[in-house]
């Protein structure tokens, strides 16, 4: 009887290539694989499935039994629930988006080693989809109102972030396969899974919600060696020179594409759907994505050639502002969305000001015209816009997100003192008057306008440096 290691080596060597069929390029790649490299993970199929099977055994043991008998999606904070409508459906194609990408790369890379890994990554996937799929089910028949989960896979396709989350995650399996591998195991499973994965666990416990942690750390707990899979897959790509010429390019575009949706999405989910406040998403990308990948993981790459993405200074200064400037569009267009949105307390503006110093200024009319406007007959937020934002034809994002530095130092330069709620009763209580004082600031001081002098602001939502930029309008000034 072999042992695991000869057992592995001797499952490679079955390798075949029918001979009455010549292989068909199906999914062709520009880039040069080495037939023989190192494997990522060693683990055969037979190994794999039961150990997966016993993490599925404990997980859907642990959500029929005691979780159902104790109603524990009616102790979460209704806040937190709301925000899962939108995230399961959107977070559930990216699973989907995933497991075809690494059926495509089995189909595509001629290397034993490699095909093994992507072949256990492509189970992985179909796996997260059924436990998504799952978890949203069980919030339809326990949580207290079911409306949204019910529908969230239907309405999602028709829904502006819905679209969004869609044209970044197709990126996983569109156009070249290996170009798919930089957008899904080297950019978004790499940097982002912790801010996903990780960072909900710990959100959904602290509100209170005792069935999402368990889905989520089993399906984390498969994304180590889905990592390994994008760093085997890179070296494979590394070790030819005549791919370094496609391989900055291809990288870097993925980058901004993770980039431009994932850090408007995690973050407003981060910042907006908590009632237990923890870390801002700003300090969570600034471990996860700029020390943990950019320092630990990207770096150790660049003797070999491959640099940090060339939009990263530009994404480090966009982060802490974007998602509370795309959210204001999903509170606004409330009446478009499947989920429903929380306004924010006095609390809450204490928290953001003090994460985000300047946030009061800049967004606090805004989420206090929503909470003004609550009554029926009361108004929109939207209404407070000129118009609606125009949508980026590459990413499907409203082109909204225009804060620089600049924006940031002049916020604060101007603000008045003390905290948010002594500055609202210092300014009176009518909304619009207040949206007024906003639009009439100097233009480099609006965090979404036009005017601003800094470099970026000429940047539209979508394209990194070098790609077309879609929007056929300037983006407008987001003011009353
Ligand atoms: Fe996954
Ligand atoms: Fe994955």
């Amino acid at each position: 009887m072999p042992n695991t290691v000869e057992a592995h080596e001797r499952v490679k060597d079955l390798e075949w290539s029918p001979s009455f069929e010549s292989r068909r390029d199906r999914y062709p790649t520009k880039y040069r694989i080495p037939p023989k490299t190192k494997d990522p993970f060693r683990t055969l199929i037979r190994e794999y499935v039961s150990m997966e099977e016993e993490k599925d055994d404990r997980q859907y043991g642990s959500l029929e039994d005691v979780l159902a008998r104790t109603n524990a999606p009616g102790r979460a904070q209704r806040r937190w629930l709301e925000i899962l409508k939108a995230l399961l459906p959107m977070v559930n194609f990216a699973e989907y988006a995933a497991m075809k990408a690494c059926s495509q790369l089995v189909d595509t890379v001629a290397n034993q080693e490699l095909r093994m890994g992507y072949q256990a990554q492509m189970i992985d996937e179909m796996r997260h989809t059924h436990q998504q799929m799952y978890l949203n089910r069980y919030f339809a028949k326990h949580a207290p109102d079911p409306e949204g989960f019910t529908q969230g896979m239907k309405l999602k396709g028709q829904n502006l972030f819905g679209r969004a989350s869609r044209s970044a995650f197709e990126t996983f399996f569109m156009g070249d396969p290996i170009e798919g591998v930089m957008n899904l195991q080297v950019v978004t499973e790499t940097a982002y899974t912790n801010a996903l994965f990780v960072s909900m666990t710990e959100m959904a416990a602290a509100q209170g919600d005792d069935v999402t942690p368990g889905v989520f750390l089993s399906i984390q707990s498969d994304e180590a060696r889905h990592m390994a899979n994008g760093y085997s897959t890179l070296a494979a790509v590394i070790s030819d020179a005549g791919n370094l010429e496609h391989l900055q390019g291809d990288f870097d575009r993925g980058f901004w594409r993770q980039h431009n949706f994932l850090d408007s999405f995690l973050g407003a989910i981060n910042d907006y759907s908590q009632v237990n406040r923890g870390r801002s998403y700003a300090k969570k990308w600034q471990e996860w994505v700029a020390e943990d990948w950019v320092e630990s993981f990207v770096s150790k790459l660049e003797p070999f050639g491959l640099k940090a993405p060339s939009d990263l200074p530009l994404a480090r200064e966009r982060v802490p502002w974007m998602a509370h400037s795309v959210f204001m569009v999903a509170v606004g267009g409330w009446p478009l969305m499947y989920w429903r949105q929380d306004p924010l307390t006095d609390a809450d503006m204490e928290w953001f000001e003090n994460e985000y110093p300047g946030w009061y200024d800049q967004y606090g009319w805004f989420y206090e015209g929503m909470r003004e406007m609550q009554a029926p007959g009361s108004g929109n937020p939207f209404l407070l816009f000129p118009e609606m934002p125009p949508v980026c034809r590459v990413c499907q994002m409203p082109c909204i997100c225009r804060a620089s530095t600049s924006t940031t130092s002049a916020s604060r330069s101007t603000r008045g003192g003390g905290t948010p709620s002594a500055r609202r009763r210092a300014r009176g209580s009518s909304i619009r008057s207040r949206a007024a004082t906003w639009a009439s600031r100097p233009s480099g001081s609006s965090g979404t306008g036009t005017g601003s002098t800094s470099s970026s602001s000429s940047r539209g939502c979508s394209g990194p440096t070098g790609r077309p930029s879609s929007p056929s309008r300037t983006a407008p000034t987001i003011r009353r």
